[in-house]
């Protein structure tokens, strides 16, 4: 006898302060691994609103303040928008199993280790980010990822190409050049955390280009039209080069797609 994974999915997309959404990320991740929860309940899941700590505000994007890396605070500033970012994709991850029902269990599989992944970031970038004298809540956010979650919760095959293949993506790209912009300023211990980020983060596109690909399949959709036409679709405008082609091509994208993405 198996519980059904769905609730657990659901309390640790919901739960609010971080430590506690990371135990219910492990225990949940645990115990699927152990074969003590199955997805086979068919029936459709409710939104519900991501856990988010009490002391984090959102505010809209134009009010973040944008800061140099020279300094500890403005460093601080951009781990603590990072921090976020890992806080949020905990919350995606989870919202990916817990919203979509019917789906291979190797979705579930996928999706459930990816929340791990995204814990660990998340515990990883707020120690970094404590030893710039910060800590997660000290400055606002946006809730942009959340957004594209609400604007994509209709359909798998729209979520996985927008939030894994188009948002994950982007994050490949700008990696590279806040390496860059962090080892210019001595910081290698964040140079380091990017660098684990980008090795998992190319995972995390494979999994959405892999389940965009299965639905597409499934619905005998052209892959790189049915993409194209969704970016233009969700976006306000088309993706901005330069694309880290090495690890879009190591994540699934073809060469073909990756030239027709920068020819806008
Ligand atoms: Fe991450
Ligand atoms: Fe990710």
């Amino acid at each position: 006898m198996s519980d059904s994974l769905f609730p657990s999915a659901r309390a640790a997309l919901t739960a609010c302060e971080a430590d506690e959404k990371i135990r219910l990320t492990r225990t949940t991740a645990a115990a699927w691994r152990a074969g003590q929860l199955d997805a086979a309940d068919p029936s459709p899941a409710l939104s519900v609103d991501p856990g988010l700590p009490l002391q984090v505000s959102a505010v809209r994007p134009r009010a973040l303040p944008q800061r140099g890396f020279d300094t500890p605070a403005g460093r601080a500033s951009l781990f603590h928008a990072l921090v976020h970012i890992e806080f949020s994709a905990i919350n995606l991850a989870w919202d990916a199993v817990w919203r979509f029902r019917g789906l291979p269990a190797a979705y579930y599989d996928d999706w459930i280790r990816i929340a791990e992944e995204e814990a660990l970031h998340f515990e990883l970038l707020r120690d970094h980010l404590r030893t710039l004298g910060a800590d997660y809540g000290d400055l606002p956010v946006h809730q942009g990822l959340w957004e594209m979650a609400e604007k994509t919760g209709h359909d798998p095959l729209v979520r996985m190409a927008l939030i894994p293949r188009c948002l994950e993506a982007r994050g490949l790209d700008v990696n590279p050049g806040m390496q860059q912009r962090l080892q210019a300023v001595g910081d290698s211990v964040g140079v380091g955390l990017l660098e684990i980020i980008l090795r998992d983060e190319i995972g995390h596109v494979a999994v959405g280009d892999r389940w965009f690909r299965h639905l597409c399949a499934a619905r005998g959709l052209p892959v790189v039209e049915t993409y194209r036409d969704l970016l233009a679709e969700y976006l306000r405008g088309p993706v901005r080069g330069p694309l880290h082609r090495p690890a879009r091509l190591a994540a699934g994208f073809s060469a073909e797609e990756l030239d027709a993405l920068e020819q806008g």
